[in-house]
C-alpha cells in the first residue's frame, strides 16, 4: 500500500514544534509563517491547549451526539461573546468544506430556492457542494451537478443584483477575504451592498470565515471590518489549532428542524476541549490585537524591491504579490532561510502565521525576504 499521490509536498519532515517554530527530523529549526495553512492560531503546542486535550482524553474521549455534551454549549456561548452574536446558534462539524456544505443546505432549506451565487477566484472546499461554489474547474468533478451556481465579480454589486432579481437565488457565499484565490479583500462598501441586497431579495448571506476567521485579520471575523451581520457564518481552520473541527453559526432567522442536519464526529469531546482552550487563549493573550499589530508591522517594514508588486490583506492574512514567479523565492525561503510560507497562484506568497507571531520573528522573515529577493 502507498499513499494516493495527490498533494505536492515540501521536502521537510517536522517532528516537533513550539509557538511559531518547527523542528524537522534532522534537528533543523524553521520559522512558521504559514501556520499549516492558517490553522495554527495560538501557536504550536501551546501548554494550555496541550493540557486541555490531554486532560479531556483521560476523562472521556468520544461519544456520539446522542447524549448531552455541555462543552458544546459553552463553546457556542464563547464564540457568540467573541463575535458579538449572542442570540445565534452553533452547528458543529469537522472541517471547512463540511461547514460550507451545511450552510448551503440550510440556505436552500430556508428559502426553498436552489441557485447559489459565488465569486470569481473563490475557494470554499473540495466536497461536492463546496467545490461547486469554488471558482476552479481544475478541482471540480466533471459531473458535479449538485448546485446551480453563478459566479459574479467581487465588488460588482450591480452584477449581483441582476442575478438576485431573477428570484431563484437561495444564497450568496463569499469569503471574508479570499485566501486561495490571492488575498483579495472585498471592499467594505461592497460587503454592505451585499448585505442590503440579500435582505431585499430574501436571499441568505453566507460568510465563509474558514480561513479569515478566529481573529486572523484583526477582528474576530473579517466581515466585521465592514460592520455587517450576515445570516450564516462558516468557520474551521484556526478554531481548534489543528484539531479537526468546523462550525456553522446560524442567525436566529433559521428554524431548526430535528434531523435536518447531523454528524458523527462533530462536537466531540476532544474537539471541544481543543476549541475551548483556543478561544480562551485568544482572549487571554490578546491575539486578535497582536495579529493586527504584527500584520501592520510586516506591511510597514516590507523591503522596497522592484520584485515586489504589492502587499494585500489584513492582520496576519497577507499576500505578497511579486512581479515574477513565486516558486523559486518560496523555495529559497524554505530551504535556505528555513521559513515556511504559503502561495496563491503563481506570483503570490501568503503569510498565514500563528497569531502569536512577534515583531522580532516577523523581522527575521523580513530580513530573509530582502536577502532572497536581492
Ligand atoms: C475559505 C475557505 N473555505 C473552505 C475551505 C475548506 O476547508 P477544509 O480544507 O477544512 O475543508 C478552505 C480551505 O483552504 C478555505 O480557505
Amino acid at each position: 500500500m502507498n499513499l494516493f499521490d495527490v498533494y505536492s509536498l515540501f521536502d521537510v519532515t517536522p517532528v516537533r514544534a513550539k509557538g511559531c517554530h518547527i523542528w524537522d527530523d534532522k534537528g533543523q529549526e524553521y520559522l512558521d509563517l504559514y501556520g499549516g495553512h492558517a490553522v495554527i492560531s495560538v501557536g504550536h503546542c501551546h501548554p494550555k491547549y496541550v493540557a486541555a486535550i490531554t486532560e479531556q482524553l483521560r476523562k472521556i474521549g468520544f461519544y456520539s451526539n446522542s447524549v448531552k455534551n455541555p462543552m458544546q454549549l459553552e463553546l457556542a456561548r464563547k464564540i457568540g461573546e467573541a463575535a458579538g452574536l449572542d442570540d445565534w446558534s452553533l452547528f458543529l462539524i469537522n472541517s471547512g468544506a463540511e461547514a460550507n456544505e451545511n450552510a448551503l443546505k440550510l440556505s436552500c432549506f430556508h428559502t426553498g430556492k436552489d441557485r447559489i451565487i459565488a465569486f470569481h477566484k473563490s475557494f470554499h472546499g473540495r466536497t461536492s457542494g463546496a467545490v461547486a461554489v469554488t471558482d476552479n474547474p481544475k478541482i471540480q468533478s466533471p459531473f458535479d451537478t449538485c448546485h446551480k451556481v453563478t459566479f459574479c465579480n467581487l465588488d460588482d454589486a450591480e452584477g449581483v443584483e441582476a442575478e438576485l432579481a431573477k428570484g431563484d437565488v437561495a444564497g450568496v457565499i463569499i469569503e471574508g477575504i479570499q485566501g486561495v484565490g490571492g488575498i483579495n479583500v472585498p471592499s467594505d462598501a461592497f460587503m454592505q451592498a451585499l448585505r442590503d441586497l440579500t435582505a431585499k431579495y430574501g436571499t441568505v448571506l453566507i460568510l465563509d470565515e474558514v480561513q479569515s476567521g478566529c481573529g486572523r485579520t484583526g477582528k474576530f471575523f473579517a466581515h466585521q471590518w465592514a460592520g455587517i451581520t450576515p445570516d450564516l457564518i462558516t468557520m474551521a481552520k484556526g478554531m481548534a489549532n489543528g484539531f479537526p473541527i468546523g462550525g456553522v453559526l446560524v442567525s436566529p432567522m433559521f428554524k431548526a428542524v430535528k434531523g435536518m442536519l447531523g454528524t458523527t464526529f462533530g462536537g466531540n469531546y476532544l474537539a471541544m476541549a481543543a476549541a475551548l482552550a483556543v478561544i480562551d487563549i485568544i482572549k487571554e493573550e490578546g491575539l486578535v490585537k497582536n495579529a493586527l499589530e504584527v500584520g501592520d508591522f510586516i506591511k510597514e517594514k516590507l523591503p522596497a524591491s522592484p520584485k515586489i508588486k504589492e502587499i494585500r490583506g489584513r492582520g496576519l492574512m497577507l499576500g505578497v504579490e511579486l512581479n515574477e514567479s513565486v516558486k523559486p523565492v518560496r523555495e529559497k525561503l524554505l530551504y535556505e532561510k528555513h521559513i515556511f510560507t504559503g502561495v496563491a497562484g503563481t506570483s503570490m506568497f501568503r503569510l498565514l502565521a500563528p497569531l502569536v507571531l512577534t515583531k522580532d520573528e516577523a523581522s527575521i522573515f523580513l530580513k530573509a525576504l530582502k536577502e532572497v529577493l536581492a
